[in-house]
């Protein structure tokens, strides 16, 4: 009869509809269980120019190593976050930040307003200021004693900004390296008279060459500068996560005690 063509085709649409709402919600479950699960597994790239101890270098190993790679290590840790760590040349390692090619740059950074146009960077995590390394022989005792003589630092650094402010961008002593290494082997061969760079990078360098006979001048036109990490400009996502990681190393001890590693006494 019709009455019941029309009961059953009631019947029939009610069952559909039910089975499509339930493959449809088990649909988006599917969805965002995957969601979840790539944002947990999201591994982070994380870039340093490992020439640059003891912040970061490079172990015959391969293996890269030093205080700023034990800090994004732990803030990693405390946020839930995985990691790799890559060594890159220092202006590349910029860019690929800036371009979203690597998501964290840790290099003993400066923070400065320029760089913050292209990067967002975190609270400080260390206070720097740049040094003159000279041999010890050598009569050089302030940074006007270097007029005339060749210095250098490593390129794109606040260590060339330094030397720049001192001797005008058109001094002609004024050698950029593409790390700070190279510059303190031609300071070795005595190719350059000095080199400009970091307090406790160079620091380390005379530590660990005693035989050179190495010494270091403070000059009041250098300012204090401080470190920050950086990310992509405007990846407030990450920015936040290692904003609360570094706060949260901070106030658990775990901060002190990597700086006690490198930096006691
Ligand atoms: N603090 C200085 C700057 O930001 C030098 C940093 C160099 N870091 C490095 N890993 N080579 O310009």
């Amino acid at each position: 009869s019709k009455g019941l063509k029309v009961v059953l085709l009631m019947f029939l649409f009610v069952v559909g509809s039910l089975g499509l709402i339930g493959c449809s919600s088990e649909q988006t479950g599917t969805k965002s269980q995957e969601g979840q699960k790539a944002a947990e597994e999201k591994t982070y790239v994380v870039v340093t120019n490992a020439e640059f101890p003891p912040f970061e270098s490079t172990l015959p190993s391969g293996e890269i190593v030093g205080f700023d790679i034990d800090l994004i290590n732990a803030i990693a840790k405390a946020e839930n976050m995985k990691i790799k760590i890559q060594h890159q040349g220092w202006e590349a390692m910029l860019k690929a930040v800036e371009t979203g090619t690597a998501d964290i740059g840790a290099s003993g950074i400066t923070i400065r307003d320029d760089r913050k146009e292209k990067y967002d960077f975190t609270s400080p995590y260390f206070e720097a200021t740049q040094l003159i390394l000279v041999p010890q022989e050598s009569n050089i005792k302030s940074a006007n004693d270097l007029k005339g003589k060749n210095i250098g630092f490593q390129s794109g650094t606040t260590g060339e900004t330094a030397a720049q402010n001192i001797f005008g961008k058109d001094y002609k002593g004024l050698k950029g390296y593409p790390d700070l290494p190279t510059a303190v082997n031609d300071l070795f061969t005595g190719r350059i008279a000095a080199v400009i760079g970091d307090n406790a990078v160079v620091a380390e360098f005379v530590k660990k060459n005693p035989d050179k006979k190495l010494q270091l001048i403070k000059d009041d036109a250098f300012e204090k500068e401080y470190y920050g990490f950086i990310v992509k400009k405007g990846n407030k996502e990450l920015l936040d996560k290692l904003e609360s990681g570094l706060k949260k190393i901070k106030e658990d001890g775990t901060y002190q005690k990597i700086y006690n590693q490198y930096f006691a006494n």
